[in-house]
């Protein structure tokens, strides 16, 4: 399926949030006629109020796209609203952290077709990573599609089982969150060292994201950009030294991050 098809056949928008909209925007910029989206929101913001959408009315019969963007905690208000259009050629693509296949397939049904996709925030400025997972009934045309409508909002990887959803929850889907922790306490280390704090700030969030471009654009892995700036008892190694250290350092400490991150997803989807 390509945008054209789904400018056809319509696409409904459940929940038009923070991801909703941002992803909503990157379909409308690319090419998506405002005409065929369909959002449900029962408090729609100014933006898109003007965007040209349809707002609450009634829906396409078999729209080629559901996506569900509302909290986790919405669904069993806002889901039952769209069992009709389960069990058949609609494919369902879903954004809720936490929510499993099996969830959705006891609503509409195991013969919908039905994408569950892990986002995270720098989704909001196109730079987010998403995970997608099918179920059994989706086709790998399916997938495509739901990459296609995902990559509005940054990459998109695709994993083997649902199985893995919690680890990428553990590492992607909470990750901006340790990432923005990094930025406050390298910002803190620099005042404690005599910086003034806006001087701290500055230099703590250019360098983060400076190194993460740079490792993303580079063909080089991270160790070797890492080594690239370690020279022999200089700076850079008095710091490594620490950061590195087998009990206390990075290594350790994000292993156990990511593994209670993990956890506690497991510990949620039973819920
Ligand atoms: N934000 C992220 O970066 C991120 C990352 C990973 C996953 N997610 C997932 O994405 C989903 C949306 O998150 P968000 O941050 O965009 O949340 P949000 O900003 O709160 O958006 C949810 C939207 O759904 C609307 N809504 C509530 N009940 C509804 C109903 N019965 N029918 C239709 N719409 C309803 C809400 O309206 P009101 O505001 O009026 O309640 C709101 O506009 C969540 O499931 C979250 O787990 C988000």
């Amino acid at each position: 399926m390509d945008m054209a098809d789904i400018a056809a056949r319509g696409l409904v928008l459940l929940g038009c949030g923070k991801m909703g909209s941002a992803m909503l925007a990157g379909w409308l910029e690319g090419g998506l006629p405002a005409a065929s989206v369909s959002v449900i929101d029962p408090y729609p913001s100014d933006w898109l109020q003007g965007a040209g959408v349809h707002i609450n009315q009634p829906l396409p019969e078999s729209p080629a796209i559901v996506l569900i963007a509302v909290k986790p905690q919405m669904m069993g208000a806002a889901l039952p609203n769209l069992q009709l259009l389960g069990g058949g050629d609609t494919l369902f693509i879903s954004v809720a952290a936490g929510t499993s296949i099996a969830t959705y397939e006891d609503i509409l049904g195991a013969n919908t077709p039905l994408v569950r996709a892990m986002p995270n925030t720098p989704a909001a400025i196109s730079r987010g990573i998403t995970a997608i997972v099918g179920n059994a009934r989706a086709s790998a045309a399916d997938l495509d599609s739901a990459e296609l409508l995902l990559s509005a909002v940054g990459q998109v990887v695709r994993l083997d089982s649902e199985t893995q959803m919690d680890a990428v929850t553990g590492v992607s889907g909470s990750g901006p969150a340790y990432v923005f922790h990094l930025i406050e306490t390298m910002a803190a280390a620099g005042e404690a060292q005599g910086l003034p704090a806006e001087l701290a700030m500055q230099l703590a969030k250019a360098t983060v994201a400076g190194a993460g471009a740079l490792a993303e654009a580079s063909e080089e892995s991270p160790s070797q950009l890492r080594v690239n700036v370690t020279s022999p008892n200089g700076t850079t190694q008095a710091a490594l030294e620490v950061l590195m250290d087998k009990t206390s350092g990075f290594p350790t400490l994000l292993k156990s991050a990511v593994g209670a991150a993990t956890n506690r997803s497991k510990e949620l989807s039973r819920d």
